[in-house]
């Protein structure tokens, strides 16, 4: 096992979706074996756009923890645990607050941009304009060195690095610079063929049942030249194919054959990847139903998490408290 040590999260704003699956946690998975892993749910940034809904935040963290369970997240290998436990992550916060100037803050795109996505959400806040703050945060309590994340959060690491470079010029060498590692972008896009996101209501949960995926896949939009089944299709500008480019890929060839040769029709075509995407949702979701029958379970691994996190967390605090004069 390498020297590198990886952080990341996820906010417990809905249920995972087939996105988080190929965007995140399959990946995750890999690097349980190749470094040393702290993955945390991070109710700390969901409440900061949720605070709206207090009844979903602790449900969220605990279907969260679930599914990365069921989808090969280890705890003996891996320590995962709730941002909340671990109190040193706002001490970290308000201390990296002090050294952070709002200008940063304030030039982030991905919070310009959020301020205009998310209208409906009153983000006007002080809490969300250092949401990359309490990131850096997340981050440097661990003295992570790589942190896998999606291109939209590469303005966050960015200015991670910019805090730990001020505060290692201020005081002491004491932090690393972290590193990206850039999850490919997943070419799957929602039901609608927009971002598959919690927020456009077009994902498809990892916990659905045989029925709601079939009856899900049955409303994705098709090549509108396949009205009947006779009009030949262009899968190349069809959703449901791209589906089966990234779940059915052992049949891709026939799929293509079946649409441009309108031998099959798009109902058939859609049951056809439905079935691939239930086959691989089953395994987990038999673990999870476990899980759901065995909550002490998830207790018990969250507060050993937490217990680890926190191991290594108060360890940092110590000597930042002591280097900055508190
Ligand atoms: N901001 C991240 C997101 O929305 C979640 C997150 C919080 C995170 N803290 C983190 C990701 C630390 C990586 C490292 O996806
Ligand atoms: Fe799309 Fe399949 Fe219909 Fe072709 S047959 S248009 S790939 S759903």
């Amino acid at each position: 096992m390498s020297k590198e040590r990886i952080l990341s999260g996820m906010r417990p704003t809905g249920m995972l979706h087939l996105g988080n699956l190929l965007g995140a946690l399959d990946n995750w998975k890999k690097y349980q074996d190749q470094m040393e892993c702290f993955f945390m749910v991070a109710d700390w940034h969901a409440l900061m756009s949720e605070y709206k809904n207090p009844k979903d935040l602790k449900k969220f963290t605990i279907e969260c923890v679930k599914d990365w369970i069921a989808f090969g997240l280890d705890p003996e290998k891996s320590t995962i645990f709730i941002q909340s436990d671990v109190k040193e992550h706002l001490e970290l916060a308000a201390i990296f607050g002090a050294l952070t100037p709002i200008p940063w803050l304030e030039r982030n795109p991905t919070y310009k941009e959020q301020l205009q996505e998310l209208k409906d959400k009153d983000i006007f806040t002080y809490a969300f304009l250092g949401y990359p703050v309490l990131q850096a945060a997340d981050i440097l309590l661990y003295k992570a060195t790589k942190v896998p994340v999606g291109n939209d959060q590469l303005p966050h690491l960015e200015l991670t690095r910019e805090i730990a470079r001020r505060f290692n010029f201020l005081y002491k060498d004491v932090f690393p610079e972290p590193q990206p590692i850039l999850t490919q972008m997943s070419r799957l896009m929602g039901l609608d063929n927009r971002k598959m996101s919690k927020s456009y209501g077009n994902m498809i949960a990892l916990s659905e049942t045989e029925e709601q995926i079939q009856t899900k896949v049955k409303t994705m939009v098709t090549d509108p030249a396949r009205v009947r089944l006779k009009d030949p299709g262009h899968p190349d500008v069809c959703n449901v194919f791209a589906y089966h480019q990234i779940f059915n890929a052992k049949q891709v060839d026939e799929v293509r054959a079946w649409c441009e040769g309108a031998t099959v029709g798009c109902t058939d075509c859609k049951a056809k990847v439905a079935d691939q995407l239930v086959d691989l949702l089953k395994p987990a979701q038999e673990i999870r139903k476990e899980l759901d029958s065995d909550e002490k379970k998830i207790e018990e691994i969250l507060a050993a998490g937490a217990e680890k996190a926190r191991k290594v967390a108060q360890k940092t605090i110590e000597e930042v408290k002591g280097l900055v004069g508190l």
